[in-house]
């Protein structure tokens, strides 16, 4: 695309899985493998925007020319985006941010002693990355989320827009985690639009085709 049609925005994207530790081995994660986050970076990037990238854990380049920050748990994201969205016109939420975190973090690598032949894990909430975004949105400032479901797509996703106050939301089957395509539906408050199975670049420019037509 040579059409710098973000030309002066800037954009923040948040891409790949996180991971939460137990210890300083071990860790809960997901399959996340960022290909979706780094599709839409490097797309912004191409149409003039001013990118920056928080990434988890993936084995991707970081995109050509986008500002890229590599955090591995939720909290750790969550402070960045603490630090960085009040800045940004557009942020999108492409991240599969964990819900839940080891609530006991050992410093010491957990030993299987006798007491671990049930070992159980106690798991905390994390707080919702998005939604403290949304409650403080900016006048004009776009919000674009991800919604990964298994059961019952587009209302659950239709949900999490409203409950997050965001602009788009991209519904996606649980599929979509770690192929080089996927197929989503874009929701927005006036449409929903469904994108057939194709590569997450080309639905990234989708993606950002529909930004463009909510920013004017
Ligand atoms: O990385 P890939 O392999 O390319 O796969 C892409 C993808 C499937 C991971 C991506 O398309 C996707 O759906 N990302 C969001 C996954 C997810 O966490 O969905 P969710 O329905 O649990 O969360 C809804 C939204 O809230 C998401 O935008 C998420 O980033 C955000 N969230 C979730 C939990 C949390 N604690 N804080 C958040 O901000």
């Amino acid at each position: 695309l040579s059409e710098k049609d973000f030309a002066g925005k800037k954009i923040l994207v948040t891409a790949g899985p996180t991971r939460e530790y137990l210890d300083p081995i071990r860790f809960l994660s997901n399959k996340s493998s960022g290909k979706m986050g780094y599709a839409l970076a490097r797309t912004a990037a191409r149409r003039g925007a001013e990118v920056t990238l928080l990434s988890g854990p993936v084995n991707l380049t970081p995109p050509y020319g986008v500002e890229t920050i590599f955090i591995e748990s939720a909290s750790q994201l969550a402070e960045e985006v603490k630090l960085h969205s009040q800045n940004y016109d557009i942020v999108i939420m492409a991240a599969a941010v964990a819900d839940f975190r080891p609530a006991d973090y050992q410093k010491e690598k957990i030993k299987k002693g006798k007491q671990f032949d049930n070992f159980k894990l106690n798991m905390m909430r994390n707080s919702d990355i998005l939604e403290g975004i949304g409650r403080h949105k900016k006048k004009r400032q776009i919000l674009v989320g991800f919604a990964a479901e298994s059961e019952d797509l587009l209302n659950n996703a239709r949900d999490k827009m409203e409950k997050k106050n965001l602009d788009m939301i991209v519904a996606n089957d649980i599929a979509g985690f770690t192929s080089d395509q996927n197929s989503v539906t874009i929701i927005t408050k006036k449409y929903a639009k469904d994108i057939p199975l194709m590569k997450k670049t080309e639905i990234a420019g989708i993606i950002f085709d529909g930004i463009s037509e909510l920013l004017k």
